[in-house]
């Protein structure tokens, strides 16, 4: 833990007392309260924890302001054009870039783990057809505790470094898995001669009658979507890992949590939503009644791909991403396609529209990801378990920092209680 450096003065009542504020290596200083409650008898409110900073951490750093993103230094853009995803994967868990051998080991380990145990394609079998693959990926990944209890002691550093990678591994064959199992078509083995990408290409589009190509322009779209997707520090679901984590859950069951709360659409749900929104828009003309709807209190509807908790000038994720978007559908000569032209005359209409301007509303990663992902013939539904897949190694990332903290303690939020005083209880007949 850094030093305090100085003290913040809180004074109630005429009583004062000193809380240490603490410095980062960057982002804003931070008041610990943790002796508030005991010195004051007086909680916090902060629901959304706008202002609450929930763990130390040395992995990411996001600079909303000036829309940067960093892994554990090195900036999000320089590591989407020079580096790759398995790269950055042992990046994000080991803290330094790995030496050609480290990497080469790192790869042959993933590698090694990329089949699922055969007994879970029965287990896939027992969801419905028409389940959404997230769904299906909530439970399977929660399975795996019953599949691989031999990494599922956290107090074993070698089972969860087994746990880490078995994860990176097989969730691209476990999302394959569902999305197959979704179409009806059969499970596609993965391919350890393809590299990671490329393999979860090949096991979501080929099947067994015919031979599949991977297009490599597609696999390099598909690894830069990972790598954007890697880590995002404190976020929604990586919250939920940390403290599904903090009670000494197994592995696999707090990424099953992570699963869980990324399906929503203010999180990574957003994807599938924003071309959800872009289809229903369907024409241009159509554009200036969906700001309006946007823009007006009265309706709960949003622009879907559009604003951040954290990014309040641009997120760097979506210029990349919107590059490889102009790239991918320029190979696949789809630059036509009126959803497109609906998404850029949309982003440019809230771009010049007031409303977005004066609220910080840009363009998200998830505005872009999910116009790549159509082109290169992913259905809506599956938008969301690749967001999943990728984001995997930053959960696993989070979590192993926080089992090895030792100031760990169980995740207990306090509250504002605004409900009913003791009463007695009353018999039935007397209410
Ligand atoms: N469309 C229209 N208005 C919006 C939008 C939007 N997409 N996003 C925020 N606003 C408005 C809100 O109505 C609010 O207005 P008010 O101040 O007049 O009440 C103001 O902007 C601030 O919004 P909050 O909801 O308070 O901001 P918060 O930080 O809590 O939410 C969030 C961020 C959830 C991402 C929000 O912008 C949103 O719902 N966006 C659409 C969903 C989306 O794209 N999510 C993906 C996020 S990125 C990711 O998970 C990878």
């Amino acid at each position: 833990m850094v030093e305090s450096t100085k003290n913040a003065t809180l004074t109630v009542d005429g009583q004062s007392f000193e809380l240490p504020i603490y410095s980062p290596t960057a982002g804003p200083d931070v008041i610990d309260i943790r002796k508030l409650y005991a010195s004051t008898g007086m909680f916090t409110f902060d629901p959304g924890f706008t202002s609450t900073a929930a763990c130390e951490s040395n992995i990411t750093f996001i600079d909303g302001g000036k829309g940067e993103l960093l892994h554990r230094g090195y900036p999000i853009d320089q590591l989407a054009a020079e580096s790759h995803y398995l790269e950055v994967c042992y990046l994000l868990l080991y803290g330094e870039l790995p030496s050609a051998t480290e990497l080469e080991d790192f790869e042959s380990r993933v590698t090694k783990h990329t089949m699922v145990h055969e007994q879970m394609h029965n287990f896939f079998r027992g969801f419905r057809r028409d389940a959404h693959p997230m769904a299906t990926m909530v439970g399977v990944v929660g399975a795996m505790s019953a599949f691989y209890h031999d990494s599922t002691d956290i107090t074993d550093p070698w089972q969860r470094e087994v746990a880490a990678i078995r994860m990176i591994a097989k969730l691209p064959t476990i999302a394959a898995m569902a999305y197959k199992y979704s179409i009806g078509q059969p499970f596609v083995y993965p391919r350890n001669d393809l590299d990671y990408a490329a393999n979860f290409l090949h096991m979501c589009f080929a099947v067994p009658a015919e031979n599949y190509e991977v297009n490599p322009i597609l696999a390099r779209a598909m690894d830069r979507i990972f790598t954007l997707h890697a880590d995002h520090e404190q976020n929604a679901s990586t919250s939920t890992v940390r403290l599904a984590g903090s009670s000494g859950a197994n592995p696999f069951a707090c990424i099953a949590a992570g699963i869980a709360c990324l399906w929503g659409p203010a999180h990574g749900g957003a994807n599938q939503a924003c071309l959800e929104m872009l289809q229903e828009i369907g024409t241009v003309d159509r554009i200036p009644e969906f700001i309006a709807r946007a823009k007006d209190k009265n309706d709960p509807f949003r622009l879907m791909g559009f604003g951040h908790r954290v990014y309040k000038n641009f997120d760097p994720r979506a210029t990349v991403m919107k590059q490889s978007a102009d790239e991918v559908l320029e190979l696949l000569g789809v630059d036509d396609n009126p959803i497109l032209q609906v998404a850029k005359e949309l982003e440019k209409a809230a771009l010049d529209d007031p409303y977005f301007a004066e609220k910080k509303l840009f363009p998200n990663v998830d505005f872009y990801s999910g116009i790549i992902l159509e082109a290169m013939g992913f259905p809506t539904s599956m938008f969301t378990p690749i967001f999943a897949l990728s984001r995997t190694v930053g959960w696993i990332a989070q979590w192993k920092e926080m089992i090895g903290d030792p100031a760990l303690k169980i995740g207990r939020p306090r509250q504002l209680y605004t409900g009913e005083t003791f009463r007695d209880y009353v018999d039935v007949e007397d209410r």
